[in-house]
């Protein structure tokens, strides 16, 4: 099968936008918690959280056109510099992903999606309680993509607090024990499992393989 770039315009808007969301593959299931002083905490699914870099250790994710919708997020990440990521595991997937529903500024995802807001180490933002792995974030920068007007935000790692025993010996966090879940598109959630570990690829330990 070929889909050309003239039969992707010509697509039906839904089809086009599910085909291209879903093309690059397993994206991570991410749960961003804000606080706002007028409206309260806050809580939405985001599949495009990316490491950027280790030291310092940064992590980005891209916020769709801020426009004329309202994009709680962005506006609480802007106020008061403060975020938290939830790692999405199966047993909350379904709760996780009707975050995304367009909740007034007022009402908290929190409530309406059956999710606890918890509050650690003194960090403004506040976590998700059922999630095992949770990042405190500090916003940094934020990185406007001309091309459509999205927005990619920049910001550091200030806490990580996940079970000791999801940790390895080298410090990889062993995704498959904690059930985390991976995204495909805008609403397939698939469940995850490591299938090797392969070591760091040097030339002349390259295996001889042959095709
Ligand atoms: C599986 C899934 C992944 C999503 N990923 C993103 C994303 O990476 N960036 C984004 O801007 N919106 C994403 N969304 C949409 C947001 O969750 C949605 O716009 C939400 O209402 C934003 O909440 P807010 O207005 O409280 O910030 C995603 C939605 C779903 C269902």
């Amino acid at each position: 099968m070929r889909v050309s770039r003239k039969s992707i315009e010509e697509m039906h808007r839904v089809r086009r936008l599910n085909l291209i969301n879903g093309i690059t593959g397993i994206k991570p299931a991410n749960l961003i918690g804000t606080y706002s002083k007028q409206y309260g905490s806050n809580v939405s699914i985001f599949s495009s959280v990316v490491h950027l870099g280790s030291n310092p250790p940064l992590l980005g994710f891209i916020l769709r056109p801020t426009g004329e919708i309202n994009r709680n997020t962005y506006d609480n990440i802007r106020e008061t510099g403060y975020y938290t990521i939830n790692h999405v595991h199966e047993t909350i997937a379904e709760k996780s992903h009707y975050t995304s529903a367009k909740f007034d500024h007022g009402e908290s995802e929190f409530e309406r999606c059956g999710l606890t807001e918890e509050y650690l180490y003194d960090f403004s933002a506040p976590f998700v309680q059922e999630s095992y792995v949770k990042i405190g974030m500090k916003f940094k920068e934020e990185v406007l993509i001309e091309a459509n007007d999205t927005r990619m935000i920049i910001g550091e790692i200030q806490e990580i607090i996940l079970p000791e025993e999801s940790m390895d010996d080298k410090g990889y966090v062993r995704l498959d024990k904690i059930f985390d879940v991976g995204i495909g598109g805008l609403n397939n959630y698939y469940s995850l499992k490591r299938i090797a570990s392969y070591p760091y690829a040097r030339v002349e330990e390259v295996p001889p393989f042959r095709n």
